[in-house]
């Protein structure tokens, strides 16, 4: 299966992914991890996507379209691949269904929808584990322990996009620039749209059913 999580920052697109993948069994392509994996890394493509990242803004298509060719040209992506956080602008999506032509194409576009105040208070209040990427919320998704992953035991960090000026700075981009790609595949046939604004599980289950899952 060939899908897409779109929907604004904080929409819960990396919560969902993460348990997804594992239902589905294909890979988790999240541009913005590999950017911040980049910037660990202190390689040129960490340096040049960091300048965008840090002050909210997307990094340039020809940047984001050459990963995310590599990426799914390797041979764990024959199966499938679950996409979150790409494509975010129309460019990019015109470059992906390139990218598939031959290939089918996608098989569903997931829309996860929340409302504008719900997600500053979802962004400003998450938590990231430093070591296996698990996603917190102070009141959300709370760790049992402060600061400390439940997981693997890892420090949790916030991310350096998620204090409240660059937070706005991001939701402006996405109504912008990503907003546009709703009416994009709602005319391609494979946009569905999901409530993201209720439990982490109540949306999962309504992710399964766009999907067609049963996962009970
Ligand atoms: P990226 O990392 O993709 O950030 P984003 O799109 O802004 O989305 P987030 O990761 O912030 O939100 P999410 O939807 O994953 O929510 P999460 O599950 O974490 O991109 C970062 C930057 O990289 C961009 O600004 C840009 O600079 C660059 N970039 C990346 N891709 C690019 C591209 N294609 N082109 C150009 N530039 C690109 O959840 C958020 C919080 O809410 C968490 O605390 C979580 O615990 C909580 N939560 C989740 N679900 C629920 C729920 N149901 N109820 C209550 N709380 C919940
Ligand atoms: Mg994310
Ligand atoms: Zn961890």
């Amino acid at each position: 299966m060939k899908i897409v999580l779109l929907g604004p920052p904080g929409a819960g697109k990396g919560t969902q992914a993460d348990v997804l993948v594992k239902k589905l069994f294909v890979p988790h392509i999240s541009t913005g991890d590999m950017f911040r994996a980049a910037i660990s890394s202190g390689t040129p493509l960490g340096v040049e996507a960091k300048g965008y990242m840090d002050k909210g803004q997307l990094v340039p298509d020809e940047v984001t379209v050459g990963i995310i060719a590599d990426r799914i040209a390797q041979p764990d992506c024959r199966e499938g691949f679950l996409l979150d956080g790409f494509p975010r602008t129309l460019a990019q999506a015109e470059a992906l269904d390139k990218l598939l032509a031959g290939l089918g194409g996608l098989d569903a576009v997931i829309n996860i929808s929340v409302p504008l105040d719900k997600l500053i208070v979802r962004l400003t209040g998450r938590r990231m584990c430093r070591d296996c990427g698990n996603i917190y919320h102070l009141l959300y998704n709370a760790p049992e322990k402060e600061d400390v992953c439940d997981s693997c035991g890892g420090q949790l960090y916030q991310r350096a996009d998620d204090c409240e000026e660059t937070v706005k700075n991001r939701l402006d981009v996405y109504e912008k620039q990503t907003a546009p790609l709703i009416e994009y595949y709602t005319r391609q046939g494979v946009l569905k749209t999901i409530n993201g604004d209720q439990q982490i599980n109540a949306v999962l289950a309504e992710l399964g059913d766009a999907l067609g899952q049963h996962w009970g």
